[in-house]
């Protein structure tokens, strides 16, 4: 079995907005590989959080990766902003675009590695049509929109799935209600890649509970 590398994503969204680049520093410092920046619109979800301008702060604050999770309408026209603005990975929801495949090419040719998400009630079909190009597909354990939900193990089939249909170099992620427990059911599916919010911003020790979600998933993959 091949040992993906567990990797753990901090969302901002549980951050505070008025100090991203301290938070940045903190995380990087406290053990995350990745940051987890929820990007909404008002239209795709009921939130709104940040656009282009303030993911090109970001990328001058922190060398932490840059993982832009774009629930937005209009994937085609915005994505592509994200990435010149510097993020790392973008993802953009299938349920948001026609045909996806301009899209992942015009990313990959900025330099950007490009994932898609599902929501709960979006099946697999159409997203593993294009795993072949993606490096990363994410399964939403919550509806998107907001932090501090509770996770919804009966996700943990799609995890499955995504996991088992492609190719090694795909990396599978989860977000929405991850906490060390439920981290171990995500990882024991497949997942590799935990995005959590609440459960590290609200922690009493940051560190410690980016360390125990990393050792949930390295124990599964053993
Ligand atoms: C939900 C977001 C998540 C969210 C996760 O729309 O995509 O990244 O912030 O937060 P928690 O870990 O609190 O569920
Ligand atoms: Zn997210």
């Amino acid at each position: 079995m091949i040992q993906r590398p567990a990797l753990i994503a901090p969302s901002i969204l549980s951050g505070d907005f008025a100090r991203l680049a301290d938070e940045s520093r903190e995380l990087k410092k406290q053990g995350a590989d990745w940051l987890h920046v929820d990007v909404m619109d008002g239209h795709f979800v009921p939130n709104m959080t940040l656009g282009p301008c303030v993911v090109s702060s970001l990328r001058k604050a922190t060398d932490l990766f840059l993982d832009c999770h774009l629930m937005i309408s209009d994937p085609g026209f915005y994505a592509p902003k994200f990435a010149e603005a510097g993020a790392d990975m973008v993802t953009f929801h299938i349920e948001a675009i026609d045909d996806p495949a301009p899209l992942i090419k015009e990313l990959k040719e900025k330099g950007t590695k490009v994932g898609i998400a599902v929501k709960p009630g979006t099946d697999l079909k159409k997203t593993l049509e294009y795993a072949s190009d993606l490096d990363l597909i994410l399964v939403m354990t919550v509806e998107p929109g907001f932090g501090g939900q509770s996770f919804m193990a009966d996700m943990m089939d799609k995890v499955r799935e995504a996991r088992t249909k492609t190719g090694d170099h795909v990396h599978v992620q989860v977000d929405g209600g991850l906490n060390p427990e439920t981290t171990v059911t995500a990882a024991n599916a497949g997942a590799n890649v935990i995005v959590a919010g609440s459960a590290i911003f609200k922690a009493p020790d940051r560190a410690a509970t980016i360390a125990s979600l990393r050792q949930a998933v390295e124990l599964a993959a053993l």
